[in-house]
C-alpha cells in the first residue's frame, strides 16, 4: 500500500515505536507466508497507536470489525484493563480459523472471541456498551458500521476507522471506485455529523477518530 506520510518519516516513526511483542511477530510471519493480502494487517506503529488508544479510554469491552489474522485484536488487547474483553467480527472462515489459532497461542487467550459472519449481522446480536469499537472490514459498507457502532458505543467511548485516507485515492477525482466513494461518504458524514466530534489523523493509511458529541 502506498504511504500517506513520506517513507523515511514512516519509517523512522516505526522505529520509534515500542517493538511488538514476539507473540505478534509470530502472527505477522505467518501471515505473510499463508494468507494472500498481508499488508491488510495494521502492523507495528498502528498496532501500537491502537493498544494506547485502548489503555488510555480505559476500555473494558471493544468491538472490532474486521480480525483477519487477528493482529490488531492482539495489538489492542495488550491495552485491555483488567476483565476486559474483545468481540472481533469476521466473514471468512479461513481468516478466523488463523485468528483463532493465533489468539489461543498468545497471552491473551480467553479474552478475545471471534465471530464468523456478516459483521453487520453479528453486531445486531451484540448487547454492547463498547467503550471501544475498531472498524476495519469491507470499505462499502463502512456509513453502516459507522451507525451500528454509534447506536452501542459507551457514553465516553471511542469509534476508531482504518484506512480513511486510502492511500490517498481519497484525493484523486478520477477515482470514482465503489469503495473510494464509500470512504469519501463516510469521511464526509463524520466530519459534519452533530452527533459526534471526528478528528482525521495520517497515522499509516488514514485513521479517524470519533466519539460522541456532548
Ligand atoms: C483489513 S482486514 C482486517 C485487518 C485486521 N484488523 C488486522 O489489522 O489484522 C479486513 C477483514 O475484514 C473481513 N471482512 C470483509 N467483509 C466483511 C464483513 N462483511 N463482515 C465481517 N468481516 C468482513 C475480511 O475478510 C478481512 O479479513
Amino acid at each position: 500500500m502506498p504511504a500517506i506520510v513520506d517513507p523515511a518519516v514512516e519509517a523512522y516513526a516505526e522505529a520509534h515505536t515500542t517493538a511488538p511483542p514476539a507473540h505478534l511477530e509470530a502472527v505477522a510471519a505467518e501471515t505473510r507466508a499463508t494468507l494472500s493480502d498481508p499488508g491488510m494487517m495494521v502492523g507495528r506503529l498502528e498496532g501500537r497507536f491502537l493498544e494506547l488508544l485502548v489503555f488510555a479510554v480505559g476500555a473494558t469491552s471493544i468491538l472490532e470489525i474486521g480480525t483477519f489474522s487477528g493482529y490488531s485484536a492482539l495489538s489492542m488487547a495488550a491495552g485491555l484493563a483488567p476483565g476486559g474483553t474483545i468481540v472481533t467480527c469476521e466473514i471468512d472462515p479461513v481468516h478466523a480459523e488463523a485468528a483463532r489459532r493465533h489468539i489461543a497461542a498468545s497471552p491473551h487467550a480467553g479474552r478475545i472471541e471471534v465471530k464468523v459472519g456478516p459483521a453487520l449481522q453479528t453486531v445486531a446480536t451484540l448487547p454492547g456498551p463498547f467503550d471501544l469499537v475498531f472498524i476495519d472490514a469491507d470499505k462499502g459498507a463502512y456509513l453502516d458500521y459507522f451507525e451500528a457502532a454509534l447506536a452501542k458505543l459507551a457514553p465516553r467511548g471511542l469509534i476508531v476507522a482504518d484506512n480513511t485516507l486510502w492511500s490517498g485515492r481519497i484525493l484523486d477525482p478520477g477515482d470514482r471506485s465503489v469503495d473510494t466513494e464509500a470512504i469519501r461518504a463516510f469521511n464526509d458524514r463524520v466530519a459534519t455529523d452533530p452527533r459526534v466530534v471526528a478528528v482525521q489523523t495520517p497515522v499509516r493509511d488514514g485513521v479517524t477518530l470519533i466519539r460522541r458529541a456532548a
